[in-house]
């Protein structure tokens, strides 16, 4: 049985102002669906020692330590309060130019760490088009997830690039065709992995979403800024 994991993403968005939004999310987590929320390098720490649910941050990097000037370890993260950490973002893929070896290794850098990483694929418009959604996003899946990935330290995140932060949500036949390739690709060890969808949830398509085959949960960018616009996605969960 796979619960529920609804897991929000600031982006680069956020303050310390922003982090009573926390202390709402909080009250409305219950023992029922997992939450958590990944934020920008700099507010982990206060932001860990204030929500009564998991902070993570939404990149690190792939080795221990070294001279990797502006990055952050696992263990660095780790020691600022993060549970967790995103990989592989769509916006960090085509801006950053991260490659699926580049995810695999800051997956298996968590892993090192003891931390959980919420590993990203999707695919562009112009793939989606041409018909090769599902080939491109399961060589993604084969080439950046690391050996003996389990469901009690990784989770992937299905996010179509079109749909995120435009308000284009993918349809749930979509997103049920999608994850059943993904679940296919994962293989019987894949069985306990966490399949989130991520791109334009809100409180209005959460539902449907979230209770789609084979979606264990959700990545929420925009719509997880605010507790008003969060927790009812959080509710939908269960
Ligand atoms: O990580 C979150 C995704 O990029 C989705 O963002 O909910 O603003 O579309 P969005």
């Amino acid at each position: 049985m796979r619960r529920k994991f609804v897991a929000g993403n600031w982006k680069m968005n956020g303050s310390l102002a922003a982090l009573a939004e926390l202390d709402a999310i909080g009250a409305a987590v219950t023992d029922t669906v997992d939450v958590a929320v990944a934020v920008p390098a700099t507010l982990i720490y206060p932001a860990s020692q204030r929500a009564r649910f998991p902070i993570g941050a939404e990149d690190v990097h792939a080795n221990d330590c070294g001279a990797h000037t502006g990055c952050v370890s696992a263990d660095m993260i780790k020691e600022a309060g993060a549970a967790f950490s995103i990989v592989g973002h769509s916006e960090r893929r085509q801006a950053q130019g991260e490659t699926d070896a580049d995810v695999k290794g800051k997956a298996e850098a968590l892993r090192r760490a003891g931390l959980h990483a919420i590993l990203c694929v999707g695919e562009t418009l112009e793939q989606r088009e041409a018909g090769e959604a599902e080939a491109v996003v399961t060589a993604q899946i084969r080439a950046s997830l690391p050996e003996g990935a389990a469901g009690d330290w990784l989770s992937i995140a299905y996010e179509p690039i079109w749909a995120i932060g435009t308000g284009k949500v993918a349809t749930v036949e979509d997103v049920e065709a999608m994850h059943a390739a993904i679940r296919e690709a994962l293989g019987e060890n894949g069985e306990t992995i966490r399949l989130l969808y991520g791109g334009s949830v809100t409180a209005e398509n959460a539902a449907g979403l979230l209770h789609a085959a084979n979606v264990d949960g959700a990545l929420v960018g925009g719509a997880s800024l605010t507790a008003a616009k969060f927790i009812p996605i959080i509710e939908a969960a269960r």
